[in-house]
């Protein structure tokens, strides 16, 4: 019969590298304490009106990419292509939001569903990493959320990183700039594609975000809304600079930098990275101030941004870095026939019991093969009990990291392990 294999754009992870995605998440728990994140958890499938409201109608997600069905009751459901929508949601629905301080922060790990065409970096479920803060306009909460993100990359060694900073305004500041971009796109309509066509005169943003190469040409020389903010704008983005550089974190501006989801206001950024080819985007984010009232809640500044996990494995792993992560298993005890096993057993269970990562041969093999399989188990020690090592009460213990031998006896075997 035919094997039946994985949806398209959907993957397993399985060892070693599940060890990795487990080390990020780790970090990602532990920064998300020092920076006083808290967990939030909402369900998979939302209501499709949601994203059409909360991301927005007009783009490339909602019109083409979202995994929209109706359920049994013919209600039309959507499997999350991105947390904020989300979070924004479960936060009006159970009055979570104060108004001002203590600022409320959130942060979600989880998978999200995107129907793209699959390539490297690119799947149609991922994983996000996604932090979002609401309650404040404050340009050091811009700089806060900037930070995590540069930390925990940089902490997981990823190096050629570069973090693009812009702003892309706010109500405020978008007629003046729409006018411009009208008159400057207008008058090269045709050499840009059918879809830019259309952004020109509903959201000529989007235009600077388009991938067709006679777009992409015609989009140097354009007017940028960085050049059209209004003085509060323009103060804001200052000292968003100002404490980055304050706290250690590089920038660069890209005045063209826009977004792929509608409800960004003032601060936009992303990080890349050079080793990840096109899709080279590790995460991005922004402040979105106006999308707690347009899905119902109080006025409520925000802002916050999203991680692709997959995509931080691969560059890991492509810039080979060791982060020293092993495979976990300390000892793998071998007894050397089938009359030790019982000893072994007794054995195995002491080290488990002092918290040490432990397993057990349970075929009678060749010596040399058990430490073949002791090696693929990924173990750092072999321990070897045969009738000698019963009769003196001593275990041979071999290093297999290290390729030597040491006589340990039982009562200090433990100890030993934890050591070494
Ligand atoms: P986004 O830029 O659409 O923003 O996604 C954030 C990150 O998710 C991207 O930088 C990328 O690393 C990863 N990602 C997106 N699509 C895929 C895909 N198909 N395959 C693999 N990875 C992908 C958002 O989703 C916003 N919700 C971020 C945000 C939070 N803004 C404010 N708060």
């Amino acid at each position: 019969m035919e094997k039946i294999t994985a949806v398209k754009g959907m993957q397993d992870i399985f060892q070693p590298e599940v060890r990795l995605w487990q080390h990020i998440e780790a970090l990602i728990r532990s920064e998300m304490e020092t920076f006083a994140y808290r967990e939030i958890r909402t369900p998979v499938l939302e209501k499709t009106e949601l994203f059409v409201r909360g991301v927005g109608g007009g783009t490339d997600i909602v019109k083409k990419e979202m995994y929209t069905f109706s359920d049994k009751g013919d209600r039309s459901v959507t499997m999350r292509p991105e947390g904020t929508a989300s979070v924004v949601r479960a936060v009006n629905e159970h009055g979570l939001l104060n108004a001002g301080e203590p600022v409320s922060k959130y942060y979600y790990i989880g998978p999200m569903f995107r129907y793209e065409r699959p390539q490297k970096g690119r799947l149609r479920q991922f994983h996000q990493f996604g932090v979002e803060c609401f309650g404040s306009d404050s340009p050091f909460v811009d700089a806060e959320v900037i930070q995590i993100l540069y930390n925990i990359l940089t902490k997981l060694k990823l190096s050629d990183i570069s973090v693009k900073l812009n702003s892309i305004g706010c109500p405020e500041c978008r007629p003046v700039f729409r006018q411009n971009a009208e008159k400057y796109f207008g008058a090269v309509k045709d050499k840009l594609c059918v879809e830019c066509n259309e952004r020109i005169n509903t959201n000529p943003l989007r235009i600077y975000d388009c991938k067709t190469p006679s777009c992409k040409e015609n989009i140097t020389g354009a007017p940028v809304i960085l050049d059209h903010l209004c003085e509060g704008c323009s103060q804001h983005f200052e000292s968003v600079k100002r404490a980055l550089a304050q706290i250690g974190v590089p920038f660069v501006i890209d005045a063209r930098l826009v977004r792929g989801l509608d409800y960004y206001t003032r601060t936009a950024f992303e990080v890349t990275s050079k080793h990840l080819g096109a899709q080279d985007a590790l995460g991005g984010g922004g402040r979105y101030d106006d999308l707690v009232s347009e899905l119902g809640g109080q006025k409520t500044p925000a802002i916050g941004f999203g991680m692709g996990i997959e995509r931080v494995v691969i560059a890991v792993k492509t810039q080979n870095i060791d982060l020293g992560l092993g495979s976990g298993l300390r000892a793998y005890v071998v007894p050397l026939s089938r009359n030790e096993a019982e000893y072994a057993f007794k054995l195995l269970d002491i080290l488990r019991k002092a918290d040490i990562s432990a397993q057990m041969a349970v075929s009678e093999k060749k010596t040399g093969v058990h430490f073949k399989d002791a090696e693929k188990a990924g173990a750092d020690f072999a321990v070897i009990i045969g009738e000698d090592e019963i009769k003196n009460g001593t275990l041979t213990v071999k290093d297999l990291r290290k390729r030597s031998q040491q006589s340990v006896s039982e009562a200090e075997l433990a100890a030993y392990i934890k050591n070494n």
